[in-house]
């Protein structure tokens, strides 16, 4: 089996570079200039050439507070750009992945996010990313968005990189502690997506792998808990002691909104799927592994 994902240099496309050969899938990284979803035209045929048998749809404007003051470009790369992609994906006769995210929710709710729980956006990123998911379920092909969380991994930018960039000059960092989700691996997102995406390929008529997913970590935490538990992992490698000071969001004012609670909840994808994804505080320990090494 072959994959295309979009995006060459994001978390998820070089951790699916990573996991699909060993998993027996090719993985071929489809991205600027040849594909940019800002030129939609772009799209069709840069997917094309790489004849795959799927299509991930990782490229993303994920620049959450940036994306406050760009909102023209966050929707073209978003949700225009998304139904470009399903639109090729249709074409091709090919199933599409496409990622998404939690905060398509308001956070209000007290118990993890189902699939269907009703969305209301807080930002113009997770206002663009449902717009996506909408584009991409209406583009008419055959099409599974997995909404995930809280991404980390030993590539690109993300939080726990952060910390562990911080611990290294300093002895204490005050993170937000007042809100919580579920920190997924991209590694552990790539093996679910190669999972997928051979059910998807294998069973072309099965509906109920069509529609929408909640892929992310098994365990809950706050931003502070995320950070003390790398503080650890790196303590126990040796590093200085850091020590996670836990203030509320208010303390630590952003562009963009965030949801106090964007805990999803993953028993459809179990249920459908069969696909569990590992606790956070397992995966964490190899992504601080390989950052120090
Ligand atoms: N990161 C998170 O915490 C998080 C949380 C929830 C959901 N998600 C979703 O998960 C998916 C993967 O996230 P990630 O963390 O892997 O993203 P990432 O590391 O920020 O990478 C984003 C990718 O999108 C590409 N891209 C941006 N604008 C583009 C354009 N106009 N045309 C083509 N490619 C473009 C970038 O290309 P270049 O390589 O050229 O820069 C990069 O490869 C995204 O859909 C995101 O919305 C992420």
């Amino acid at each position: 089996m072959r994959i295309a994902v979009t995006g060459t240099a994001g978390q998820v496309a070089l951790a699916l570079a990573e996991r699909g050969p060993p998993a027996g899938v090719d993985v071929i990284a489809v991205g600027r200039p040849g594909l940019d979803l800002m030129r939609p035209d772009s799209v069709l045929p840069a997917l094309r050439a790489a004849e795959a048998d799927a299509i991930v749809s990782a490229a993303a404007y994920t620049a959450v507070d940036q994306a406050e003051g760009d909102a023209a470009t966050a929707f073209s790369v978003n949700a225009a750009g998304a139904g470009a992609v399903a639109a090729a994906a249709r074409e091709m006769g090919v199933p599409l992945l496409h990622l998404s995210t939690d905060y398509v929710f308001d956070g209000a709710l007290d118990r993890p996010y189902r699939e269907d729980d009703p969305t209301a956006p807080l930002g113009v990123y997770g206002a663009s990313k449902l717009a996506g998911e909408e584009a991409v379920l209406s583009a008419g092909g055959r099409a599974a968005v997995f909404r995930t969380a809280w991404v980390y991994s030993p590539f690109g930018r993300n939080f726990v990189k952060t910390m562990v960039g911080l611990a290294a000059s300093r002895s204490e960092v005050s993170v937000v502690a007042d809100q919580q989700g579920r920190p997924t691996s991209a590694l552990d997102i790539a093996d679910a997506l190669v999972a997928a995406a051979r059910r998807l390929v294998s069973a072309p008529q099965d509906p109920a792998l069509q529609g929408v997913f909640h892929l992310a970590g098994g365990d809950d935490a706050t931003w502070c808990a995320l950070a003390q538990a790398t503080f650890d992992r790196l303590a126990a490698a040796g590093r200085p002691h850091c020590v996670a000071r836990p203030i509320p969001a208010s303390q630590y004012p952003t562009p963009a909104r965030r949801p106090a609670n964007s805990r999803l909840d993953g028993a459809k994808l179990k249920a459908v799927y069969g696909i569990e994804v590992p606790g956070w505080r397992a995966s964490l320990s190899e992504t601080v592994a390989r950052l120090t090494a």
